[in-house]
């Protein structure tokens, strides 16, 4: 075996290096299309170049520079380099946030998606990609919502598996993140503490990155967070007993970017040496954008710090993976621009992204106004994001760099494109900018009186979400909330088309405006999406993975939730009661809930009924419910599977999703939906700390979202 031959033929030091992951531009002495010098910001010498294992960074891979070419070709080292990359949600060609995307509840939708941005990474040389981002998320503020599939450990675990085979569907490895629990950090502000009981972690947080593993997932990032005071990156609890020992992961554990070094700061480790040590003793492998391996791991090993056998197996680890993806053979799998060039943005991938955009939007309200009719003489499309291509979302990797013209379209050009007779008026009447407070809109009421139909384009911008952008106040910002107001006021038959990267606070929005489409940021089809959703050539059928909170003072806020011993009912029952669990001066129900999404027809469920009531382990209930498409147009239905233990050794959640079926059904057409509920279904991390069911009492729930369902009482004898 290649990997292990060339192991032993390395030195300390080049075992090293290959456990040193710095950004390409660390490698770049001259800038390559300038050739002006460049500044290393980790400062690595000469000297140190050829030993370094694997680099971070598109610039190096570009096929546009052949840079990783040059480095082959320059680097005096035995071990050639290996790229890795993220890849959220799209290479080149884009697709929707990942908190949009698991709207469709499609996990098959993920892996096309993760299989396309794959081959598109592949073709930059990027042989590695960061992701699934598998965080589960409770907060509204954190920005970083928008690159997981939101609040449900069934879901997030799905789309996490889907991921990965997608990504090793086109041949590239996966790195699941961020381990662990990244998304509960304290008042969703990035990178602060989490603090959470085991159960809770075991329960909810960890599922998701197991489920990953188990689906073959190369590699895992630590996350910047602290867990119970101990940074996850010197976690050894975390990396080695539970991940190692007990999952038995023999993949490459990788740091966030300069999470070895960020012990310092943290006040865990007192210098690069300590923090180097911690992270190795936790069998970290891979120290991404530090120097703390580089400089000190040797130092450690001879003083006896840290074992060399965990050099060797860190090492070997990342030999495996090159000899696996084929970089010890040929590092360079696409050497020319010519050559990217034709293996991304194919009219089949813009075509795939535009289906996930479409899929993947929410429709929250709707009085009426939607669908458009393509009749109309005349439509204003009014706001910031009614004729930008900013549509994207955050995590844009190569984005838009080798797009021709035209390959994106704004809510303008697409609806443009659809309804060609018709007149359209566009006016962006403020800015994106979360301090804009305009408030003189005469132009975009002008323009609202004077059509048939408005289309107000609104939201959040890309850059107001993802990483390092978490946010206290999540609603709409003045200047648009004003916008909305004023517009709605000129135009009753006003739709609001919802752009953002988070769950926002829209009540007011909600209050005044009839009809409301949530795209997310939409990708690179997202302008043609929205057009073909506005006129009804497609049905929404989105349903919301992640709940839309009435105020951020209610964050974190989700629908699985334990009741407490004084429950106002509030997640069911619309109504403020003192001395219970409430707020006095907000309703503690969401605005949209988990689950929640309408259509452009309507369903009815009928007829809900348990094929028993008391089944045994290793029995199977069946429940059922007639569902039926009442409307006049064919539609897609998510039909949900909730269950709660009435009573357990801990405390249980109000309900927990257990299975959906998304079906789809002609106007007047019914279908019978049915799910299994086994004993599996039932078991959960229990007062003693095992894993298993409980006998008693349980409701088995069904419907069409969080809140809508109806009970099914059950007992597990
Ligand atoms: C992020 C990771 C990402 C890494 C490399 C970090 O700041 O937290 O999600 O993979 O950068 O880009």
């Amino acid at each position: 075996m290649k990997a292990k031959e060339l192991l032993k033929s390395l030195t300390l030091e080049e075992k090293i290096g290959q456990l040193v992951q710095p950004y390409g531009k660390s490698l770049l002495r001259a800038d390559p299309e300038t050739g002006a010098p460049m500044r290393d910001p980790l400062g690595i010498t000469d000297e140190e170049l050829p030993l370094i294992g694997s680099v971070l960074d598109n610039s190096i891979c570009d096929g546009a520079t052949g840079e990783l070419k040059h480095f082959r070709d320059n680097l005096k080292g035995k071990v050639p380099l290996i790229a890795m990359h993220d890849v959220i949600h799209g290479c080149d060609t884009i697709f929707p946030i990942a908190l949009g995307l698991a709207c469709s509840f499609e996990p098959e939708l993920m892996k096309e998606c993760s299989y396309i941005s794959g081959e598109e990474a592949k073709a930059h040389n990027i042989l590695v990609a960061f992701g699934p981002m598998t965080d589960l998320v409770r907060d509204a503020r954190w920005g970083r919502v928008m690159e997981t599939t939101g609040e449900d450990p069934l879901v997030n675990a799905q789309m996490a598996v889907a991921t990965v085979e997608g990504f090793h569907q086109a041949g590239v490895a996966a790195c699941v993140k961020h381990f662990a629990a990244y998304g509960l950090v304290e008042s969703g502000r990035d990178y602060n503490p989490v603090q959470i009981g085991e159960r809770a972690l075991r329960e909810y947080f960890l599922p998701s990155y197991k489920a990953a593993i188990d689906a073959g997932a190369d590699m895992i990032m630590t996350s910047y967070n602290t867990i119970n005071d101990i940074p996850a990156t010197g976690n050894r609890w975390l990396m080695k007993d539970i991940l190692r020992d007990e999952w038995g992961f023999d993949g490459i554990i990788i740091s966030d970017s300069g999470a070895v070094k960020e012990m310092i700061p943290h006040g865990f480790a007192k210098d690069q040496k300590e923090a180097a040590c911690y992270a190795a003793n936790a069998t970290v492998d891979l120290d991404m954008s530090s120097t703390c391996y580089l400089r000190h791991l040797k130092e450690l090993v001879e003083e006896g710090k840290v074992d060399e056998s965990f050099v060797d197996e860190a090492c070997l680890r990342i030999l495996k993976l090159k000899e696996r993806l084929g970089v010890l053979d040929n590092p360079v799998k696409y050497e020319t621009y010519e050559d990217t060039k034709k293996a991304i943005l194919k009219p089949e991938y813009i075509a795939s992204a535009q289906k996930c955009a479409e899929k993947s939007a929410v429709l929250l309200k709707n009085e009426g106004v939607l669908p458009l009719s393509d009749k109309v003489k005349k439509i204003a499309l009014i706001g910031p994001f009614a004729d930008t291509e900013e549509i994207l979302g955050n995590w844009i990797c190569f984005g838009p760099k080798h797009y021709g013209k035209g390959v994106i379209k704004t809510v303008r050009e697409a609806v443009e494109a659809r309804v060609p007779g018709c007149e359209i008026v566009t006016v962006p009447a403020c800015t994106w900018a979360l301090d804009d407070e305009t408030t003189d809109f005469a132009e975009a009421v002008a323009a609202a009186k004077d059509a048939d139909a408005v289309v107000l384009c609104i939201g959040e911008h890309q850059l107001h979400s993802a990483e390092g952008n978490s946010r206290v106040n999540i609603g709409l910002p003045k200047g648009q909330m004003e916008l909305a107001r004023q517009v709605c006021a000129a135009n009753p038959n006003t739709a609001a088309l919802l752009f953002c990267g988070r769950p926002l606070t829209i009540v007011e929005l909600h209050d005044i405006c009839p009809s409301i489409l949530c795209m997310w940021q939409p990708g690179t089809a997202g302008g043609t999406a929205a057009a073909r959703l506005l006129f009804g050539d497609v049905n929404p059928s989105g349903k919301l993975t992640m709940t839309w909170p009435r105020a951020v003072g209610q964050c974190p806020l989700y629908y699985n939730q334990t009741r407490t011993g004084r429950p106002c009912w509030g997640m069911e029952v619309q109504k403020k009661r003192s001395m219970t669990s409430n707020y006095i001066d907000e309703f503690t129900y969401p605005l949209y809930n988990f689950g929640h999404g309408l259509s452009y027809t309507k369903f009815e469920y009928t007829d809900a009924a348990l094929s028993a009531d008391s089944m045994k382990a290793g029995d199977t209930l069946t429940l059922s419910v007639k569902v039926k498409n009442t409307g006049d147009r064919e539609g897609q239905e998510v039909v949900q599977l909730y269950i709660r233990d009435m009573v357990g050794s801990v405390v249980r959640p109000i309900k927990e999703l257990k299975n959906y079926k998304k079906i789809t059904l002609a106007p007047g057409e019914e279908t019978v939906v049915e799910f299994k509920i086994t004993e599996e279904m039932l078991r959960f991390w229990r007062a003693d700390m095992t894993f298993g069911s409980e006998a008693g009492d349980f409701t088995a729930m069904v419907g069409t979202a969080a809140n809508g369902v109806t009970q099914h009482p059950f007992v597990l004898e």
